[in-house]
This record gives structure tokens, sequence and C-alpha cells, in this order.
């Protein structure tokens, strides 16, 4: 290993030794960000670790992790060939697909571009800027009930199931114009697919480490297919409904922003077009990813601001001042500087995503010196970066504050150092909804009440290890902060 830096672009990457088969699974314990963490002490930023018998190159330090997204996005911007993968939109996703290249750049750009469109799309209401404002206000405000009515009913309660329910219909909202009762039948049921789909997704696979596996008729190696195509049928039944019932002069969702895009001869992007089949899978990608991360979100901020009662006082101050019993408004962010900050410390404490989804080299290259041949599967550590003791201060500790500065406005260079959403070529195409959302869902919880933890319950902010991590159950009790007079 004492080889000069001349000779260096020729080593593969350090890394524990692995054993045969298994590789360095069993050495990854608990929570493998931390366990990365540990071992970048040792190997430096960029090491090699095998998972069974598939080598994996981790990434973590910002500026490797910058080299990698950002400027050599290029080398690192495919997707590794997994079994689990393989089966997402028949190897077509957005998301998933390992065919890098100039018509998956297409389709990702008719993908933003739907999103722009359908954002601009205009609400029914004159208050709200756009539809989507006007999905999440309505999602929100029933979100406050639901959590009364519980707390009313049974004193406290765990918030997951009413959450995910309120975010769930966001999503719908999104993609096909449509919300459902939190009672209603069809939409529990899809509810429930998409968590056992998720479950089973994020469980290793033994068949995406272990190549043979895949022919056992091993249940936990079957079962993230059926589950995806109990969801793959909901969505594409949506999307035919929507393709015949189409009207280019009013835009409900995001599927008919997809529809529109693909059928418009005179865009922008005029080689460019999506299949049937490819805006079914653009919407499931959409449905997918929007889902569990902003539930996981909300789930986290909940406990965090029981947790801190502290913090959620000084919120309740920030919008009594500010905006009192307006609804809140998307352009209300950059009022509530106090609130954002603590939206951002959420993501950045807890990096409830640690990983990107995993990368793979488009060709072969070099990362801190060392050689990377294509087609190498890359895991870039977010969790890493957003605990960097060299960018972070104290960064184990929880302080919205550290993004504001003397005059309490955000410091907005400190901002981009979270990392949360990936960056470059793969960045999440949700950032600009994911961040509206959620504060609109936190400002009208705040504003209507107040959280609290059971007494003499001590909480508990150890993730449950996935690809998006949950906190362990816990119960909230919640009280309104102000009283209608039932006589006025
Ligand atoms: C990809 C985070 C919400 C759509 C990703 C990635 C991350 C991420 C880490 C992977 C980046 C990479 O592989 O380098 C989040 C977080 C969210 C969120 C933390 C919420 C708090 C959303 C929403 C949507 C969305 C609301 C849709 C409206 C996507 C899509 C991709 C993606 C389509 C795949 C991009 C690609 O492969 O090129 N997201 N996301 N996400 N996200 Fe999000």
């Amino acid at each position: 290993r004492a080889l000069g830096n001349r000779n260096k672009k020729h080593m593969s990457p350090p890394g524990p030794r692995p054993f045969p088969i298994i590789g360095n699974l069993l050495q990854l314990g608990d929570h493998p960000y931390l366990t990365f963490m540990e071992m970048k002490k040792k190997y430096g930023d960029v090491f090699l670790i095998k998972l069974g018998m598939v080598p994996v190159v981790v990434v973590n330090g910002t500026e490797m992790v910058k080299k990698g997204l950002l400027k050599d996005g290029e080398n690192f911007a495919g997707r590794p060939h997994m079994y689990t993968f393989s089966f997402f939109a028949e190897g077509k996703s957005l998301s998933f697909s390992v065919n890098y290249g100039e018509s998956w750049k297409l389709h990702k750009k008719i993908a933003m571009n739907a999103l722009r469109n359908f954002s601009k799309a205009e609400a029914k209401s004159s208050t709200c800027s756009c539809v989507l404002e006007e999905h999440v206000t309505e999602e929100a405000s029933e979100l406050v009930k639901i959590f009364s009515k519980l707390s009313l009913k049974q004193g406290s309660f765990d918030p997951k199931s009413s959450i995910t329910c309120a975010v769930a219909n966001v999503v719908c909202a999104l993609c096909f114009g449509k919300r459902y009762g939190h009672f209603d039948k069809e939409f529990l049921r899809i509810i429930k697919t998409n968590e056992e789909f998720l479950k089973a997704s994020s469980a290793a696979n033994p068949a995406d480490f272990i190549p043979c596996f895949r022919y056992l008729p091993l249940r936990i190696i079957h079962a993230p297919r059926e589950f995806y195509c109990q969801l793959n049928h909901f969505i594409e039944q949506h999307v035919q409904d929507h393709i015949t019932t189409f009207d280019k002069n009013h835009l409900r969702d995001i599927t008919d922003a997809l529809v529109s895009i693909c059928r418009d001869k005179s865009a922008t992007i005029k080689t460019a077009t999506l299949s049937d089949n490819e805006i079914i899978s653009t919407v499931s990608d959409i449905f997918g990813a929007g889902f569990e991360t902003v539930s996981g979100f909300l789930h986290w901020s909940f406990l965090y601001l029981i947790y801190y009662p502290e913090i959620q006082a000084k919120i309740h101050e920030e919008i009594d001042g500010i905006i009192g019993f307006k609804p809140p408004r998307f352009k209300d962010r950059k009022n509530l500087p106090y609130t954002e900050a603590f939206i951002n410390e959420i993501f950045r404490h807890t990096t409830f995503v640690p990983f990107t989804i995993p990368h793979c080299t488009t060709k072969d290259t070099t990362l801190n010196g060392y050689f990377i041949p294509q087609k190498t599967c890359v895991f870039f550590n977010m969790y890493q970066v957003n605990h960097d003791e060299t960018l972070w201060e104290n960064p184990d500790s929880f302080q919205p504050e550290r993004f504001l500065n003397e005059k309490g406005e955000m410091n907005k260079n400190l901002v981009e150092k979270v990392l949360i959403f990936g960056m470059g070529i793969r960045k999440c195409l949700g950032e600009d909804v994911a961040r509206n959302e959620v504060f609109i869902f936190i400002v009208s919880i705040l504003q209507q009440l107040k959280l609290k933890k059971c007494p003499e319950v001590q909480l508990d902010l150890t993730p449950v290890y996935g690809l998006v991590m949950k906190p362990k159950p816990y119960q909230l009790i919640v009280e309104p902060r102000f009283h209608v007079n039932s006589s006025t």
C-alpha cells in the first residue's frame, strides 16, 4: 500500500478484508452509515467494501462527494444492476434504470418539465398561488382535525398512520388530481401495499448481493416484485383513465402535464417523447418517491418538537407574530426563518435518507486518486457529510439557530451544505415540492396545536435503519392553542 502517487491511480481504494461469499456484510452493523464513518477514520474518504459478492465503493467527505456527484458527475451517474431494481418498470424506470445515457437524460428532462408545468397550474381558489398549494393546505387542515379528534378520543395516539394518509393524499392529488377519505378502502389498501413494498425492498435482498439467490423460491427475494406489480396496476388504471379524458387546456395534475408534453408537437424537447408505459413508470416513480420521504420527514419533526418543547415554543412565537390566523402559504417561507431553520436542522440532524440511491460508474474513472472500474456500485454517505466535524460545529447537537445570523436571517450558504436531496445529475426531482409541502404541514399543525409527549415517557431519537429511516413508534398528545368561543 506504500505506493507513491504515481502508481496510486492504478490502485483500488483500500478497505476492510472481505470474507468469501458474504464479503463485509456482517461488519455493517445496525447503522451502516455510522460504521462507514468509523471506517473512514482508518481508510480515508473513499474506500472499498464487498456486500456479498458485489464490490461497493463508499464515498464520504464533502469534497469527495462533490467530486463524484458534480465535477465528475457523468462518470458516477449510473444505477447499479441490482435484482431489486431490475423489475421496476421492466428496467426503464427513471430513478432505477441501469441504462444511463441520452434517452435517460431526456426522460428526466420531460419529468422535470412536467413537474414545473404542473406547479404553475392555476388553483381553483383565488387565495392559493397554485394547485399544489391548494392540495397541501387542504390535507394539512384535515390533519389538524384528525390529530385533534384522536387526542380527544384517546388522549395520546401514534401519529404514523394519519401522517401517511395525509401525505399519500398529496401524492395522489399531485399525480392523479384526486383525494381520498382517510378511511377509504381502496386508499388504505394502496397505502398498505406501498408500505409492504418498501419494507420488502429495504430489507437487504440477498439476491442483490449473491446473484445466484435470485433463482431460489424464497419469499424475501420475490416479495418486492409482487408488491410492485400491485402498485403498478393501481397507477396504470389512473394513467389510462387520464389518457382517455385528457384536455390540453385543463391540466389536472402531473399525469396530464406528462401527457401534454409528450403530445405537444411544438414542444421544446422536439425529439423526445415517452410511450404510455414510460408515462406510467414516471408517474410511478414520482408516486413512490414523494410518499415515504415526506411522511418520514413529518414523523421525525413531530418527535423532535415534543423532544425539544422550547424549540416548539419559538416556532409558535414566530408563527403567531408573522402569520397569525391566516392560512400559511408557500411564499411565507421567507418570512419564517426560524421555522425554515428548524426544517433544515431536521434534514441535517436526522439525515433520515442516509445514502443517495446507489450510483454506478458509467466508465472507468478515479476518485481520491484511486482507480474505479466501469459498472462499480457507489454509495454516497450523506449522513457523514451532515455530521462532518470540519463542516459543522457540534454536529450531534440539534440547533436550528446554527442556520441564522445575528439578525435572525437565514444563512443560505450553510443551508446549501446540508445534503439530503443528493446533487448533480441524479438530484431529487421533488426538492421544491417537498420543501414547500413540509413547510405548510409544520406551520398548519403548529398554528393550531401544541404538541406534547406523554408524561414520564422517555423518547428515543435513534432511527430504525432503511432507505428512508423512521423513528421508533411514539405517542403524541395535542392541545388546541386557541379555544373557539361557541357563542360567537
Ligand atoms: C431521488 C431525497 C421528495 C422525486 C432522490 C434521491 C434522494 C431524494 C436522496 C436520490 C439522489 C441520488 O441518487 O443521488 C428526497 C427527500 C425528499 C424527497 C429527502 C423529501 C423530504 C421527493 C418528492 C418527489 C421526489 C416529493 C416527487 C415529486 C424523486 C425522483 C428521484 C428522486 C423522481 C430520482 C431521480 C434520479 O434518479 O435521477 N430523492 N426526495 N422526491 N426523488 Fe426525491
